[in-house]
């Protein structure tokens, strides 16, 4: 795939930080094992908590997995925090990040567990995200206004297998892989994989697919407030909005909840969403810089 970054919009981000809000309190996802209870205060670092001691764990089912890092202190894992290893990229979005005793530390604070959990890297583990939008239209073509005048958003999104949210169709970006490419990649696969169409039909849609995301608009950078992050691994993204103005190629697409297994759909931008993560804050950008 061509290299797309180039010929995207960089937007500085706007955002900020969510708090640890979906990653504290609560039994870790996908085990029995409770986090520690961390106050609000006590997120920091830099706060003095001398009796802290979570709980530590990592999966049993990410051991060993070629996508997964070797146990720290392990003789073949000499990782290079901090820095491009290899083609794993161990940058932090959110500069550079503390390392005790060889473990990396949370940018934001503590989670109420050490360990990697369900994550397969130390520190950082850098994901990609596309929120494809179009406006809400009725049956006539007309564009749709909420009570506030204002027009009415959509956006794409999956449901999660794991948690059973509405989420961002992201995902992990692979070793060596262009971020930008990543968010494309896990657009096709997981919102666009069960459409039928007939091999002209593919052959078209490819074409139109192709020159509509290379053209996206980098929204978000950072951290994401992610229930898998532990103190010592945690969750980055980077989100690009692929906007369909005229309902030229996107914007076509009969995507409704139900309609095949992952289970995707428009869904209309409203203020009391609910999604996986910080999606929610991601979208609300979105909406900032398109609506308001
Ligand atoms: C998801 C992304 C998400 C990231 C951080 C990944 O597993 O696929 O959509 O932004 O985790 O929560």
């Amino acid at each position: 795939m061509k290299c797309l970054s180039s010929t995207y919009m960089i937007r500085t981000l706007a955002m900020s930080v969510a708090t640890h809000i979906k990653c504290r309190g609560g039994t870790y996802p996908r085990s029995s094992i409770q986090r520690l209870s961390v106050p609000d205060h006590k997120i920091s670092w830099t706060v003095e908590y001398p009796e802290y001691n979570p709980p530590y764990y990592t999966a049993a089912s990410i051991q060993g997995q070629p996508w997964a890092d070797l146990e720290i202190g392990d003789p073949n894992f000499k990782p290079k925090w901090n820095s491009q290893d290899g083609t794993v990229n161990r940058e932090s979005y959110m500069g550079p990040y503390k390392v005790v005793n060889d473990v990396p530390l949370n940018p934001v604070g503590r989670t109420g567990v050490q360990g990697r959990g369900v994550l397969g890297r130390w520190g950082p583990n850098h994901a990609a995200d596309p929120i494809v939008t179009r406006w809400k239209r009725n049956e006539t073509g007309d564009i749709q206004y909420d009570e506030n005048n204002k027009p009415i958003l959509q956006f794409v999104t999956i449901k999660r297998r794991d948690t059973d949210e509405w989420a961002l169709p992201g995902g992990m970006v692979d070793p060596g892989e262009k971020v930008a490419a990543t968010a494309v990649r896990e657009f096709r696969e997981e919102a666009t994989s069960s459409l039928t169409m007939s091999e002209n039909e593919k052959k078209a849609w490819q074409e139109k697919f192709q020159k509509f995301f290379e053209r996206g608009d980098e929204v978000y950078r950072g951290y994401v407030d992610d229930p898998r992050n532990t103190d010592n691994a945690w969750m980055e993204t980077v989100a690009y909005n692929f906007h369909d103005e005229n309902d030229s190629v996107v914007g076509t697409l009969k995507l409704h909840a139900g309609d095949d297994a992952v289970g995707v759909q428009w869904l209309d931008i409203t203020p009391n969403l609910n999604l996986y993560a910080s999606h929610k804050d991601i979208v609300k950008e979105v909406v900032k810089r398109k609506i308001l």
